[in-house]
């Protein structure tokens, strides 16, 4: 057994971290996160933070749903690993990717399981020929990239190119899909009717991992054609249609179905983006944007130019810290864009608790800014 010391110095001594400043986090150590509960997350100190990115962008029902978890115990009780490979098949893996096709805003013949959202199409692309690649692969609204809404023509555009060239146009739904913009996939909200989808995160709710991609009939045929060639279709993964990750998937579709939670989200997303608007004003934002209930602040050295700090400075990663101390949890992205983009259930009442969280912690960069002589007084 693990001697019982600080989680915090065990953590330092045993862990390689994900998209993390490896030396920062040897001085301010990390925030252990031991339990949560709707929209809220508890540190090892019992301290309550409102999860504003919820998780990685995949929480999107919230912590401790209890539905969510029965589902998941009651498919491990009865058959917790089978996979898909060599012909074999189950239930729970059937019935998603029935649900899946009934709902998918596209034509879908059939449906692909991955367990991450990031095994997309890519590799076969980039092992073709250029003159043979035949899909462009785009998120509605860019996430990771930094919150970017793209103009209301920009995918009606892209849209026409791929149709006159015969260009596959993918959409990867793994955060914007399940209601995040106040549709159940974004390619609705920005209106554009795509050729796939990809889904991922929300897809579960992010109890267990699982992803999928939907793939049209002449895709299909495609891979029937090769597979007559070659015997066999040569990709997968261990995990792909995971009985139990299948289960928690069907369960939050029928909660997002139940309790209507992309509606929600659209009646709750003009009060999330007036209260994001007003950040607007701090004198460290250059730009608050977003859609739905997702959006970005990016702080700036200068309002006016919108000139960014140096990267070297750590503005983002202060204002995080600060978000953390005021008790709410919030992620930098490139450019110091601070992301926020909380459970789909939290109340209005939660919204404005985390807008206020996030205006003290921008208040608070802004002084250290200025002791630091980060922008000019
Ligand atoms: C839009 C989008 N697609 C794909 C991925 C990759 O997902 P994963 O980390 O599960 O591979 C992410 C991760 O954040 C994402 O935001």
């Amino acid at each position: 057994m693990a001697p019982l010391r600080n989680l915090a110095v065990r953590d330092l001594e045993t862990l390689v971290h994900p998209y993390t400043n490896l030396a920062a986090l040897r001085e301010t150590g990390p925030l252990i996160i031991e339990r949560g509960q709707g929209v809220f997350v508890y540190d090892s100190e019992g301290k309550a933070y409102i999860e504003g990115m919820a998780g990685l962008w995949c929480t999107a029902l919230g912590y401790g749903n209890e539905e969510l978890v029965e589902a998941a115990a009651t498919q491990m009780r009865k058959l917790s690993f089978s996979h898909l490979f060599g012909a074999k098949s189950h239930d729970p893996a059937i019935e998603l990717a029935e649900r899946l096709k009934e709902i998918a805003p596209v034509p879908t013949s059939k449906v692909f399981f991955c367990s991450s959202g990031s095994e997309e199409l890519e590799e076969f692309i980039r092992k073709e020929e250029p003159e043979t690649v035949a899909a462009f692969i785009a998120e509605p609204v860019m996430g990771a990239g930094g919150v970017i809404v793209p103009p209301k023509t920009y995918f009606q555009e892209v849209m026409k190119v791929c149709r006159a060239y015969d260009v596959y146009m993918i959409s990867d739904e793994v955060i914007c899909g399940f209601g995040r913009l106040g549709t159940m996939f974004g390619c609705a909200a920005l209106g554009f009717e795509p050729h796939s989808i990809t889904v991922a995160k929300a897809l579960t709710s992010a109890y267990v991992p699982m992803a999928a991609l939907t793939v049209p009939e002449p895709m299909y045929q495609a891979m029937l054609d090769e597979s007559r060639k070659i015997g066999t279709f040569g990709h997968g993964f261990t995990y792909s249609g995971h009985p139990v990750a299948a289960a928690v998937a069907l369960k939050a579709l029928d909660i997002y179905a139940r309790e209507r939670i992309a509606e929600q989200a659209a009646r709750k997303a003009p009060h999330f983006q007036a209260r994001l608007a007003a950040l607007g004003k701090h004198p460290l934002v250059g730009e608050a944007r977003g859609l739905g209930l997702v959006g970005a602040v990016e702080l700036v050295a200068d309002k006016r130019s919108k000139r960014s700090f140096e990267a070297k400075a750590g503005v983002g990663a202060r204002a995080v810290r600060y978000a953390e101390q005021e008790g709410l949890i919030v992620r930098f992205l490139a450019g110091d864009t601070l992301s926020i983009c909380p459970p789909l259930i939290i109340a209005p009442a939660e919204i404005d608790e985390l807008f206020d969280r996030l205006g003290r912690a921008l208040d608070r960069t802004l002084d250290w800014v200025k002791r630091e002589r980060l922008m000019e007084a």
